[in-house]
């Protein structure tokens, strides 16, 4: 019932909204407009449409959730419509505004062609279908709306003849060629290019490029919500993990390998005595087909890279969140938390890939599973507010509760650790230690109060002195032998509490943090990071001119700074506005950033020093771009507005030169002809517009912009990227695409955590492409250095920066 009055809630916003369209049509349109009859008729059909749909509720003995996904699809239909309507009300705006400039016999002939635009297409009786795929940064609901349009109804004009169903469906400057293509029923109309007019045909085949891409660098470490994932291999390298990629990094030659037989976000890590072969752990997800993606164990050998074993397809729930190997009878097992919600523990034969035992581990989250070092039967977990020391004996599993007795009993237990005689080491959310002697459940010692806020992690080292990291104190601290504190120092706060702990060469340790780092570490006060990124929702992403650098911005408020060879930032700042867009001023000597809430910066490259501070409108700054000579600023706002700024002084003085005003929906991506004299813009109700700099009036004849040389390709919607859109596109299935400054490659980034990488100019339908795997969530925004040397690639969720190298 819940769903059925929010859906109504939802039609009656719904019902609002058309009105304001009505209104907003009532308003802007004179009675030169009332001869555009099929708008007002459509509305009247919407209206009558959503009052009917009364009856499929009371009526109906569907269960809930198909009335809901029911109600979802007409809210789609509905938002579609509307969509339309202010795309045809903006566009009929734009003609008004035009024809004022021309005079009233222009004016006649425009109004003419209106009422053929959008609205005659038929797109209502599109078929839609409800088993799609969900996108990571979707919900449920919504996932059930895509796929609604496709791109499949691909309509090819290449000379209007005069007469016919083409000329209809045409727009105002009706003598020429273009490529039609829907997204959500939408049409988005692409001009061909002079050159390419008589010889294009949509059935031309292109190939995929010669040049592939190899992960070279991933920037970024899971901590904010992992543990025990941090460790240093006989090779010398760390082996830990971020997204869907499992890093074996080298910090002395900083050179990076990478597992990559996962498909999804991986979230546990154990490395088998033998030092070699590893464990890892994944999430369910869903593939752009729908497919469910089953959460599994993969088991692998570190230095071929090869995958052994595949353990638990189709039987873990939703993730695995726990796995490690047995010790003492050489590693034969190996035991898994399922994170759903019975939090199943099972235990495992992995060269078998057998199952043994499993059990109902516990009602709350569990937070970790280990073997003892000395007894391959015994295996402890730990998590809310439980410790049970579980035995195996045949394919049974027999708990034994830790008990607290008078000590105090935590919220959580966060940690176990064995020291060398065997007793269990356990840290917990209080900040206290607890020492479990070996083979009981008895708490025979405890340092009360280790640490202020909780244990996050503990780590006996080689000598059997103690090492814990603290949450709240973000403390590192060394105890011997009889829990005596040694030594003690504590990380920055932009670094963050310590997650995670890993022994190193002699004297050295590594230390994993929430604010995903890694630090290298030694007592008593060295810490060296060695690994740093971001920590929320990343789209900002621009490379340098002229050097191997790029910079970024997330909503964590941070700008970041990177060098490509050093993988190290340059510099980082904090910002007050959540970080969105960037853009290099064509010297490199100063960057432009825009953020979430209408307000830009420009930074000194250098110094980081901010230079100049804007605000245009209160929304997402989704894009801002300097023009090829370096004279004028982009500033593209989810206010449905570009303005653009004369720059002088270097990239050091900005006053407003003129503002383009004309899309009916937020601007997603936009570039600026060679020459610096034009722009072209995409928005999210996929038009694409064009118009002059600075001025930003709106550019309408298609014969120049049809030829147009653009110093970028960006926009994700036109002639010479259309072709990156897969079958049966839902219109925001492509966050971002890049050409490569050779003009010969196209990169794309989707909404299923892939980079694609296509032969430009990528004008044929569905083109061929080298498709890569390494994001667990939507790939927000890509960019070729300046050499085309590397791509770099950012996740929104997962917050990873990839650097890909062209090979
Ligand atoms: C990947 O790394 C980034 C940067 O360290 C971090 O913020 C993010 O949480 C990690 N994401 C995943 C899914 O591993
Ligand atoms: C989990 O909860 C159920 C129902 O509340 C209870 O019967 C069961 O004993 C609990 N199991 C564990 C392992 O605590």
């Amino acid at each position: 019932a819940g769903g059925k009055r929010a859906g109504e809630e939802e039609l009656r916003r719904l019902y609002r909204k058309v009105e304001t369209v009505d209104e907003r049509a009532a308003a802007g349109m004179t009675d030169r407009v009332a001869s555009c009859g099929s708008l007002y008729d459509s509305t009247n059909l919407l209206l009558q449409y959503c009052n009917n749909d009364d009856t499929v509720s009371a009526s109906s003995n569907l269960d809930m959730e198909d009335r809901v996904s029911q109600l979802e699809q007409r809210l789609q239909l509905q938002e579609d419509e509307i969509q339309l309507l202010k795309a045809a009300l903006a566009d009929a705006l734009r003609r008004l505004g035009c024809c004022e400039d021309q005079g009233p016999g222009a004016a006649a002939q425009l109004l003419q062609a209106l009422p053929s635009r959008p609205l005659s297409n038929g797109y209502v009786q599109q078929k839609r279908l409800l088993s799609s795929p969900s996108s990571p940064k979707k919900d449920v609901l919504q996932s059930m709306k895509r796929k609604s349009m496709s791109t499949e109804r691909l309509t090819l004009v290449k000379r209007e003849m005069g007469g016919g169903e083409a000329r209809s469906r045409t727009t105002s400057s009706s003598k020429d060629g273009y490529v039609r293509m829907f997204l959500r029923g939408r049409p988005v109309t692409m001009h061909i290019p002079d050159a390419q007019r008589d010889s294009y045909t949509l059935d031309h085949k292109g190939a995929a490029p010669d040049r592939k891409l190899k992960l070279q660098w991933v920037y970024g470490y899971r901590g904010r919500d992992c543990r025990s994932n941090l460790y240093l291999l006989p090779t010398g390298e760390i082996v830990y993990f971020n997204a869907s990629v499992v890093v074996l990094l080298n910090t002395e030659e900083q050179q990076q390998r990478h597992y990559m037989g996962h498909d999804d976000d991986v979230k546990c890590l154990s490395v088998h005595p033998d030092m070699v072969t590893i464990a890892t752990g994944q999430v369910a997800g869903n593939s752009k087909d729908g497919k469910v993606l089953h959460p599994h164990v993969r088991v692998w050998d570190s230095v071929s890279l090869n995958t052994l074993h595949v353990l638990g397809m189709g039987v873990f729930d939703r993730a695995v969140t726990c796995v490690a190997f047995s010790k003492s009878n050489g590693g034969a097992h190996l035991c898994a938390v399922d994170d759903a919600n019975d939090h199943i523990l099972s235990v495992w034969n992995w060269q078998k890939e057998k199952q043994l035992a499993e059990v109902k581990c516990s009602n709350d989250s569990v937070l970790g599973a280990v073997f003892h070092p000395m007894d391959p039967n015994l295996i402890v977990t730990c998590g809310k507010s439980h410790i049970n020391f579980w035995t195996m004996e045949g394919n049974t599993l027999t708990k034994k509760q830790g008990l607290f007795e008078k000590h105090e009993k935590p919220k959580y237990v966060l940690c176990v650790a064995f020291a060398e005689n065997g007793d269990a080491i356990t840290g917990d959310s209080s900040g206290n230690i607890y020492v479990w002697a070996k083979g009981g459940s008895r708490i025979s010692q405890a340092v009360a109060g280790a640490h202020e806020g909780g244990v996050f992690s503990l780590l006996v080292l080689k000598d059997g002195t103690m090492v814990s990291g603290g949450g709240k104190d973000r403390r590192v601290v060394l105890w011997d032998h009889d829990y005596t504190k040694q030594s003690e120092m504590e990380v920055g706060e932009p670094l963050g509490p310590v997650r995670a702990l890993s022994e190193g060469k002699p004297g050295e340790l590594f230390v994993g943090t929430t604010k995903n780092a890694i630090i290298r570490a030694a007592f008593p006060d060295t810490l060296t990071p060695i690994v740093q990124g971001h920590t929320d929702e990343l789209w900002g992403l621009d490379v340098h001119p002229s050097m191997e650098q790029f910079i970024t911005c997330a909503q964590d408020k941070l700008v970041q700074l990177w060098d490509t060879n050093s993988h190290q930032p340059l510099w980082s700042k904090a910002i007050d506005d959540q970080g969105r867009s960037a853009g290099f001023h064509p010297s490199g000597g100063v960057v432009a950033v825009g953020t979430m809430s209408g307000r830009w910066l420009v930074l000194d490259t250098d110094t980081r020093d901010l230079v100049s501070m804007h605000t245009d409108g209160n929304e997402i700054i989704s894009n801002i771009k300097y023009s090829p000579d370096g004279n004028y600023l982009a500033v593209g706002s989810h206010d449905n507005f570009v303005y653009i700024y004369a720059v002088t002084e270097n990239g050091r003085k900005y006053s407003r030169a003129g503002k383009c005003s004309g899309h009916s929906s937020f601007v997603t991506h936009l570039d600026w002809s060679q020459d610096s004299h034009y722009l072209v813009t995409n928005s999210g109700d996929y038009e694409i517009l064009f118009w002059e700099a600075p001025s930003g009036k709106h550019v309408t004849s298609m014969d120049a912009m049809r030829n147009m040389e653009w110093a970028t390709y960006t926009c994700t919607l036109g002639f010479n990227a259309f072709g990156v859109w897969p079958d049966g596109a839902d219109g925001t299935d492509v966050n971002a695409v890049c050409k490569s400054h050779s003009s010969s490659l196209l990169a794309s980034a989707d909404d299923f955590g892939k980079v694609h990488l296509f032969t430009f100019p990528c004008s044929q339908p569905r083109a061929p492409s080298h498709k890569y795997g390494g994001h667990s969530s939507h790939v927000t925004n890509i960019a070729f250095l300046h050499d085309d040397s590397h791509l770099i690639s950012t996740g929104g969720k997962d917050t990873s920066i990839m650097q890909w190298a062209v090979v």
